[in-house]
C-alpha cells in the first residue's frame, strides 16, 4: 500500500512526491534513502560540502505541536542543501481544524513554498493537506498525532545499519509507551521492510497497542523477557500529552518495572545498542548512565537525523530542469 487513505505517495514514474508514512514503501526506495542519507553524515567538526541541490526551493515548515529537534534537523537539511526556508508555529483552533490548515497551506503556496514540512497532532490532516496541494508541492510529515513519523523511522534504521550492518539476523526491542508512540510505528515499519526476524514490543499492558497492530511483533510483558539477548534495545518517551491524567503511571513506579537500568540492560547483547527518540525522561524510561553510557547512540540518531532530512529532501524535489 503506498497511498495514505486517497492520496498516493508515489508520483506516476514511481519516484516520492509526499512522505507520510514508510508502511507500504518498497523497500529498494527505504534503502536508497538510507544510502543517500549515509552520503550526507558528517562527522562532528567535518565541514560540509556546500550543496546548492536545493537551490530556489522554498521548505516551509509548519508545526502546531512542539518540537524543537525534529524542526531544527529539517532546518538544517533545507539550508544545507541550498534551500529557503521558512518557520511558521501556528496554533489551530480545533474546530474546523482540517479547514484552518489548509487556509495556512494556500498562503504557504502562494508565497511558493514547494515542500511542506508538518506536524500535527491530530489524525487525517496531512493526508487531508497532501491530498489538496499543487502538483508541485510535496507534503512531508515531521510526525502525525500517534500514526506515523517516517522520518524518524528511517533515522532510526540509519542509526541500526550503520551499527550492526544488516538487519536480517537482529533482534529488535521496542519498549515503553507504544500504544501512542508514532516513532514505534514508523521504526515498526522501517524494521519489518527491512527484514529484521525477530521484532518485539515490550511495554505494560497500558502501552500495548491494539491487538491488530504490530503484526508479526513477539509482545512482551517485562524487561527480564523481552531484552533477553536483543542486539537493538529501543526506548520510548512517554507520550503524556495523549494520556488522560488519570492514565498517566507513577514516574518512580514505571521506572521500578520498566526503567533502562544498566543491570536490565545486560540482559541483552554485550554490543546491544540504546536508542531513543528523545526528549528523554530521564529516570522513569531511561537512567542517566544508560542514556549517556557507552552503548548508547541516541546521539547518532540526532547527528543521522540532519543526513536522512537531506536525503528525503533530495528525493521529492525533481533535479533542476526537470522540475514542473
Ligand atoms: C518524537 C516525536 O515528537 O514524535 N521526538 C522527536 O521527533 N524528536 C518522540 C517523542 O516526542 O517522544
Amino acid at each position: 500500500m503506498n497511498d495514505v487513505g486517497s492520496v498516493a505517495q508515489l508520483r506516476a514514474d514511481g519516484t516520492l512526491r509526499h512522505l507520510l508514512t514508510l508502511e507500504g514503501l518498497p523497500r529498494a526506495m527505504l534503502e536508497e534513502l538510507l544510502d543517500r542519507a549515509q552520503g550526507f553524515v558528517r562527522a562532528p567538526g567535518e565541514r560540509l560540502a556546500a550543496s546548492e541541490l536545493l537551490s530556489g526551493v522554498t521548505v516551509a515548515n509548519l508545526f502546531t505541536e512542539p518540537s524543537t529537534r525534529t524542526r531544527v534537523s529539517f532546518e538544517l537539511a533545507a539550508k544545507r542543501l541550498g534551500a529557503e526556508v521558512v518557520n511558521l508555529e501556528v496554533q489551530l483552533s480545533s474546530r474546523a481544524k482540517g479547514e484552518s490548515m489548509l487556509d495556512t497551506v494556500y498562503t504557504l503556496e502562494a508565497l511558493h513554498s514547494d515542500v511542506l514540512v508538518i506536524r500535527e497532532a491530530e489524525v487525517g490532516v496531512l493526508p487531508l493537506v497532501a491530498g489538496h496541494v499543487a502538483p508541485h508541492v510535496s507534503v512531508l510529515s515531521a510526525g502525525e498525532a500517534h500514526i506515523a513519523h517516517p522520518t524518524q523511522g528511517l533515522l532510526d534504521a540509519l542509526t541500526v545499519r550503520q551499527r550492526k550492518e544488516r538487519f536480517d539476523n537482529l533482534s529488535i526491542a521496542i519498549v515503553g509507551d507504544i500504544r501512542h508512540s508514532r516513532v514505534a510505528r514508523s521504526a515498526f515499519h522501517a524494521f519489518r521492510a527491512f527484514g529484521v526476524p525477530d521484532l518485539r514490543i515490550v511495554a505494560p499492558p497500558a502501552f500495548m497497542p491494539e491487538a491488530h497492530e504490530f503484526a508479526g511483533a513477539t509482545r512482551f510483558g517485562t524487561l527480564k523477557t523481552g531484552l533477553k539477548d536483543v542486539d537493538v534495545v529501543m526506548m520510548l518517551r512517554i507520550q503524556k500529552e495523549r494520556m488522560t491524567h488519570a492514565s498517566l503511571p507513577d514516574g518512580d513506579r514505571y521506572f521500578a518495572k520498566f526503567g533502562l537500568t544498566p543491570e536490565r540492560l545486560a540482559l541483552a547483547k554485550p554490543d546491544a545498542i540504546v536508542m531513543h527518540p528523545q526528549p528523554m525522561n530521564r529516570g522513569i524510561e531511561i537512567a542517566s548512565d544508560v542514556a549517556d553510557g557507552a552503548q548508547s547512540a541516541i546521539r547518532d540518531q540526532v547527528r543521522n537525523g540532519v543526513a536522512v532530512r537531506m536525503a528525503v529532501l533530495a528525493a521529492v524535489v525533481p533535479p533542476l530542469g526537470a522540475r514542473a
